[in-house]
């Protein structure tokens, strides 16, 4: 999982590429590097590390030239290392090659080429690509590539340049994202929007199997078998700035402060003007499908999953239907039970997450409606989907998610409406009702972030503590799940998130003096038994922080440490509300131990690898 970038112009390429990686680090950043077509050919410098080592390293050894592609990578073969970065070459350095993705066959394919001469100078799979394109070579670098990716089997983008046709960059989009940019006099491509947003606003988006020719002036696009095809231009309303940090010391921060206007905007255009009913065109699906559907899957990975969590609560509590979660990378492998009274729900903000799109390929082949809720239109996964219901956070750089997931939470209970209104298991009366209770969400967000302070203090007390636990119950314990996971990804520090009846049955031999025990009480149906479940730890000597209405503080204070409040609304809808104080937690105590919080270590933002 990596970003790709490539420019043919009029302009000096260099900055153009830097640019352009600088907006891809979420994707991957161990390592980073480009080449460009010089007077003295084609040049490469890269470098292991974040982007900065990069910079540096071009400070010293500039590469002048109008035309060059660039990467970033996260390691999937071989470590991050120099000669392990893109962009490979060949052995006679006259071809070179950025690459995202994996080519499964390689080690049979690098044998092969061995045997014939070629010498390998990393670990990658990358490297068989650009002495496969150049043992093709015959005066024509379109039919070279074509040619070399009929060896290749796996997922890849590609960008690639030889000095022999100097005025021609190269594009092959197979399973791995890419788009191309128009600009005039100028083109280029990458991995995702905001490599380009500077540059352009108008784009192509590649599909699997095809490709792409641009030279400084035009733009070809072509199956990779070559027959050329026709496409609309896309032009992205997405302006740059949205794209930047906007004054936020970090883009999780400013990601977190988003909420308000994506749970808006995810809204907007999906309520009727009487506020009663949901109104969802873009769906495919009819009345007579939904009226069929006999059990819900929902299927996803990582914050996504857990957004999955409150969406199976939503829908069997409105619609009656039964629901199952699986993450994405068991699903595809266990055989999953599914007809074509199946609905499988797909839940993915980047919309490339490889386990996810082959769950969704699994539940099409068994014959069931795939609807994907997905942040990024245009993405493998939207388009292939039988549905789509798009969420409308805007782009999400920091690697752990935050405005995706609510933003997900909103589809979730928009749709899980939809579905009640259509198989009428909600009265309008009642639909009204939850919808009001939407409509007040974006500024109930608001006054818990007024509170950011308060929480600020208590992640500075404990950031170091190495274990913690999130208990609740119900949509608590899901909300859990995932503030467990958010304090994971960005502080290191491990925590659990426990159904807090489950405790007793094992884990709370685990809790001993001091231990910080993150409660979520907002489920009044519940609340006197998550109470004793508190009472479970804290006489274990467990230091409990409640996170609960107004109403229960009172209460609350008599069997917990300290209690944070979010503001009342339905109990479906508190995940909303209660996951943003442990965003915040999460983020504040990644920042308390100087954390990296938008690229914690080991991550990506898109895990486009099974
Ligand atoms: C969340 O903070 C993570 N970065 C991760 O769990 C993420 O949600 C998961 O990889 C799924 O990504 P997707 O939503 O893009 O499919």
């Amino acid at each position: 999982m990596c970003g790709i970038v490539g420019y043919i112009g009029n302009q000096n390429s260099q900055g153009i590429l830097v640019e352009g990686l600088k907006k891809l680090e979420y994707r991957g950043y161990d390592s980073a590097g480009i080449a460009v077509f010089t007077q003295e050919g084609l040049q490469v410098v890269k470098a292991k590390g974040r982007l900065a080592n990069l910079e540096s390293k071009l400070e010293e050894h500039p590469l002048a030239g109008s035309a060059g592609i660039g990467h970033t990578r996260w390691a999937t073969h071989g470590k991050p290392s120099d000669a392990n970065s893109h962009p490979h070459t060949d052995n006679s350095q006259k071809f070179s090659v950025v690459h995202n993705g994996i080519v499964e066959n390689y080690l049979e394919l690098k044998e092969e080429l061995m045997a014939g001469g070629a010498h390998f100078t990393s670990e990658t799979d990358t490297e068989v690509i650009s002495h496969l394109i150049a043992r093709e070579y015959e005066g024509d670098i379109v039919k070279a590539v074509q040619k070399a990716i009929t060896y290749m089997r796996g997922a890849f983008a590609l960008g690639v340049l030889t000095e022999y046709e100097p005025d021609k960059l190269v594009a092959v989009r197979q399973a791995s994202p890419l788009i191309i940019g128009i600009g005039e006099g100028e083109n280029f491509i990458g991995s995702d929007i905001p490599a380009l947003l500077k540059y352009t606003r108008n784009v192509y988006i590649l599909n699997d199997g095809e490709m792409a020719v641009l030279t400084r002036d035009a733009v070809e696009l072509m199956t990779i078998e070559g027959n050329f095809i026709a496409r609309e231009m896309i032009t992205v309303d997405w302006d740059a700035v949205t794209a930047e940090k906007a004054g936020y010391e970090h883009f999780m921060l400013k990601e977190i402060h988003e909420q308000p206007r994506a749970y808006r905007d995810t809204m907007l255009g999906r309520v009727n003007a009487e506020g009663n009913k949901v109104i969802l065109p873009e769906l495919s699906l009819t009345e007579e499908q939904i009226k069929n559907i006999r059990n819900i899957q929902i299927v996803a990975c990582g914050t996504a999953y857990h957004a999955g969590l409150v969406g199976r609560t939503m829908i069997e509590s409105l619609v009656r239907i039964p629901v199952e979660n699986d993450v994405a990378s068991e699903y595809r492998y266990r055989s999953p039970i599914v007809s074509p009274e199946t609905l499988v729900i797909v839940v993915s903000q980047s919309g490339e997450t490889a386990d996810t799109l082959a769950a969704l390929r699994e539940a099409q082949a068994n014959g069931a409606h795939v609807l994907a809720i997905t942040n990024v239109v245009g993405s493998s996964i939207a388009r292939e989907a039988n549905d789509v219901l798009v969420t409308l956070a805007g782009p999400e750089i920091a690697v752990a998610s935050t405005k995706a997931y609510t933003s997900q939470l909103i589809a979730l209970a928009l749709f899980s409406l939809y579905l009640a209104e259509v198989r009428g298991t909600q009265t309008a009366e009642q639909v009204a009702h939850i919808l009001a209770a939407m409509q007040a969400l974006p500024e109930q967000v608001e006054t818990i972030l007024a509170q950011k302070d308060a929480i600020k203090t208590y992640a500075e007390q404990i950031s170091d503590n190495k274990h913690l636990f999130f208990i609740g119950r119900g949509v608590d314990y899901a909300v859990a799940t995932e503030g467990s996971l958010k304090l994971k990804e960005i502080s290191y520090i491990h925590s659990e998130a426990y159904a807090a009846g489950e405790l007793k049955h094992g884990t709370l031999a685990l809790i001993e003096d001091g231990i910080p025990v993150i409660a979520l009480a907002t489920q009044e149906a519940v609340l006197e038994k998550t109470v004793s479940n508190i009472k479970e730890v804290k006489a274990r000597g467990a230091e409990v922080l409640a996170i609960t209405h107004e109403e229960h503080v009172t209460d609350l204070l008599k069997s917990v440490d300290q209690a944070f409040v979010i503001p009342k609304t339905l109990p479906l809808l508190t995940p909303t509300l209660s996951v943003v104080t442990l965003q915040l937690l999460a983020y504040y105590t990644s920042l308390a131990l100087g954390h990296d919080v938008d690229k914690p270590r080991n991550l990506a933002k898109s895990v486009t690898v099974e």
